[in-house]
Formats: structure tokens, sequence, C-alpha cells
């Protein structure tokens, strides 16, 4: 059984994928966790299978919903050592052809509230000179992504952020890390209209929740400021990070026409 070095934790988009394989990691190592989504029935059932489990149905695209996971984040009464920041999803699609009110929700999700729950987790951290922090953020964050663009734009801004606070933290004893994953079958090709990506990418491009959320987990203790599951990743976000602009849009194009 793997050991963390944390005691509680708080995931948010815990119903499905990514962020309910954590909780099942977690609750396998004995670790106290806050379940948040807006399925309650899917976190409770998540939730009987472990002693310590806690259900918080909130939609953090609200200011209400955002309020009151900030409140339990800040509770002295019951502190929470890792926050996770895993809701999130993707609008594919043609930009002026998607709903607005669509990619506004997809702004606040996806940016509003983690910087809100970021924040939150931040303060009584570094307060408390212990704490981790781990945003889940997308191989999509380091390239242009043409019809998911919103999407990528908002993945920019959580690994950018990320790595921002990373720094800002560095020796007050609190761990901040961006979750980067490729592609991973979960319930998000379906909400983000990208299910057709099943078929058009190669089988070993795609990995499992399970792999994506123990190397995520794995990463954040070792403190690092970007884990990134998968060798064939790792080396893809090597090498956009040497590529000028040009050279990016490029490989953005090519990969859009091959689709
Ligand atoms: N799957 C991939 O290929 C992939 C790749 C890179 C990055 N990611 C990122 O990984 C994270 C997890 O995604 P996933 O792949 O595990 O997708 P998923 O299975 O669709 O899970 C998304 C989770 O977010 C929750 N959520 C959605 N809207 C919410 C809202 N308004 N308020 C509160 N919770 C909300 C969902 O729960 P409810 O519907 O119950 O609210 C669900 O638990 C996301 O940030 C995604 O961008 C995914």
């Amino acid at each position: 059984m793997t050991r963390y070095p944390f005691r509680s934790a708080l995931v948010t988009g815990a119903s499905s994928g990514i962020g309910e394989s954590m909780a099942v990691l977690l609750g396998q190592a004995g670790v106290a966790c806050v379940l948040v989504a807006r399925r309650g029935d899917r976190l409770t059932e998540i939730a009987d299978r472990y002693s310590n489990f806690e259900v918080l149905e909130a939609d953090l695209t609200t200011d209400e919903g955002c309020a009151r996971v900030v409140a339990r984040i800040a509770d002295p009464q019951h502190p929470i050592d890792l926050v996770v920041n895993n809701a999130g999803f993707g609008s594919s699609g043609l930009f002026h052809e998607i709903e607005s009110a669509r990619l506004d929700d997809e702004i606040a999700l996806n940016i509003r509230a983690l910087t809100r729950l970021s924040r939150a987790a931040i303060e009584v951290m570094v307060e408390r000179k212990s704490g981790w922090l781990l945003n889940v953020s997308s191989v999509a964050s380091f390239q242009p992504a043409p019809k998911l663009a919103v999407y990528a734009a908002t993945k920019a801004y959580v690994t950018n952020l990320t790595e921002s606070l990373h720094e800002e933290v560095r020796g007050t004893g609190v761990k901040v890390t961006a979750l980067c994953p490729g592609l991973t079958r979960t319930e998000f090709q379906s909400v983000s209209n990208t299910s057709d990506y099943q078929t058009q990418f190669p089988e070993f491009l795609w990995c499992t929740s399970e792999e994506v959320a123990r190397v995520g987990l794995e990463d954040v203790v070792k403190g690092k400021a970007l884990s990134v599951p998968g060798a064939l990743y790792k080396g893809l976000v090597g090498a956009s990070s040497v590529l000028p602009g040009p050279l990016k849009r490029l490989v953005a194009r090519l990969s859009l026409r091959a689709r």
C-alpha cells in the first residue's frame, strides 16, 4: 500500500475519471477525503467505501459553490493537508460556433474556481508551514490547440499560475505541482465532445485515469513543479518547450489536418 505524507485531502471533480481514481488511491492509503462535484449520488457511492470520507456537493461554476469549498478548505477544526483542483472540462469545435455561455462556464470552472481554491489552500498552508496543492492542467497547455482553443488557453493559465505559485511558496513548507496529463480515457471525451479522439488517436497515446492519478500524487509528494505522466508525453512537453512559436503552430495545423 502506498504511504502518503498527508492525512487529509480535498479532491474536486471526484465523481469520475482522474479525480475518482485519486480518491480511490487516497482511500486505500487511509487518507481522509472530502469529495467535491455536482453529482452527489456518485460521490456518496465512492465515499461509502471508506470510513473517513466526506461529500461536498457543489457546482464550482457558481460563486456559492466556490464559497462553500473555500470555507471547507479554511476550516481550522478539520484541516486539509492536500488540495487537488481537478474539476475541469473542454469544448471541442470552432470557437465562434460554441455557445458563449458554455465557454463562460469553462472559464469559470477551469480558471476562476481553481484560482479561488488555490488561494484559499495556500493561505492556510503557508500559515501552517505545511501543505500540498495539486492543480490538474494538461499537455494542451504547452501549445496552440485549434478547435479546442479555449480549453488549451485555460490550461495554459493553470500551468503558468501553478509554476509561479511553486516558486512563490518555495521555502515555506508548501508544495505546489501542475499535473499535465495527455490523452486519458474518462468521461472527458463525451463531456467535451471529443469522443472521436478514441478512434482517431492510436492506443499507445492513451493513459488510464489510475496511472495519471498515481503519478500526480507521487510527484506532488516529491515537490515537482510539473508532473507529466508517460514517457512519450514527457518527451512531447520537452520538445514543445524548445520549439519556436511558428513551428508549434505548424504542428497544431498538421495534427488538425491528420484528424
Ligand atoms: N481525460 C483527458 O484526456 C484529460 C487530459 C488532460 C487533462 N485532463 C483534465 O483532467 C481533469 C479531470 O478530467 P477527467 O478526464 O477525469 O474528466 P471527467 O471524467 O469528465 O471528470 C471531470 C470531473 O469534474 C467535475 N465537474 C465538472 N463540472 C463541474 C462543476 N461545474 N462543478 C464541480 N465539479 C465539476 C465532474 O463531476 P460532476 O459532473 O459530478 O460535477 C467530474 O467529476 C480536468 O481538469 C481535465 O481538463 C483530462
